[in-house]
């Protein structure tokens, strides 16, 4: 796949997305947010695409956030439709029935955070840092970020980074569950990209798309419908024949290593 702002590739059932404008820390500008969905898109429509990472290149940013200079000549009308189109790719992302894992590096910031919020999983190299500092812009953050930080870090935490534009270290977020894991380098974070992909890849897709749909669904009701909610959904995925597959493969491993274990002992 050929863009101009970000590098696509798909290796081993996992769709690479790398944001690629180095010179500007990978600020998100209207034409890297629409190749964001065309890849999104694509991976959704993908029977290959099983996993999507997406990373930022240039060793400095995952993303500095929306692109100011773009941003500044922008029109409300020009405005409107920006935040509409970033929304719809932070939507497309969390309806996405795979799962997306950001690895991020360097500058979290805005736009990009909004970006990260959206996956399913986020890990860090010790070199990130996390922030909105939309407010010393006169905007707020407007890809569902403001919404989408208090359900991560807590209501409190939220108002508290967003009102103040504190920068969060890695370690911190880490502290905060902002992100699952801080690895000391960034090949090291790419590899725990990898390694965890890897491992969903052994996971049945529909369980997993499962299990982000109830997360998903179950965060925005009551408890009560929630956890209905959780019903429907678990009973599809019992309905199917790959649990009966899946199970049964695990009792005939099960097996084999006993009698394994047995011959050993004799
Ligand atoms: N939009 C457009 N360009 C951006 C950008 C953004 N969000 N963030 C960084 N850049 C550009 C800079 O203008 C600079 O370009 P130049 O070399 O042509 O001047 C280049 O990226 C490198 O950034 P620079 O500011 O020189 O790096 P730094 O290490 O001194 O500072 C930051 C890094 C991230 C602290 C600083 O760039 C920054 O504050 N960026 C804006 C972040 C922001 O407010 N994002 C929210 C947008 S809603």
């Amino acid at each position: 796949m050929e863009f101009e702002n970000i590098i696509v590739s798909v290796e081993n059932n996992i769709e690479y997305i790398v944001l690629n404008r180095p010179k500007v820390l990978n600020a998100l500008n209207i034409d890297t947010v629409s190749e964001l969905r065309e890849a999104v898109e694509y991976a959704a429509a993908s029977d290959e695409v099983r996993v999507v990472i997406i990373s930022g290149a240039g060793g400095r940013a995952f993303a500095a956030g929306a692109d100011i200079a773009e941003m500044r000549e922008l029109t409300p009308e020009g405005g409107r439709e920006m935040i509409a189109n970033g929304k719809a790719l932070m939507r497309e992302i969390e309806l996405l029935d795979k799962p997306v894992i950001a690895a991020l590096n360097g500058y979290v910031i805005g736009g990009g955070l909004e970006l990260a919020l959206a996956c399913d999983i986020r890990i860090a190299s010790a070199s990130a840092s996390f922030s909105f500092p939309e407010p010393s812009l006169g905007i707020i953050p407007g890809y569902g970020g403001s919404q989408r930080l208090g359900r991560v870090i807590g209501y409190g935490m939220a108002k508290y980074y967003c009102l103040t534009e504190e920068r969060m270290d890695a370690a911190r977020a880490y502290e905060l569950g902002l992100v699952a894991k801080v690895l000391d380098t960034e090949e090291e974070l790419m590899s725990e990209a990898d390694m965890i992909a890897e491992k969903m890849l052994k996971r049945s897709p529909a369980a997993l798309a499962a299990v982000k749909e109830s997360i998903r669904e179950g965060m925005s009701m009551d408890m009560d419908s929630a956890l209905m909610a959780e019903t429907r959904i678990f009973d599809r995925v019992f309905s199917s024949e790959e649990r009966v597959v899946r199970m049964g493969r695990f009792l005939e491993s099960r097996k084999k290593s006993l009698s394994l274990q047995r011959t050993a002992r004799a």
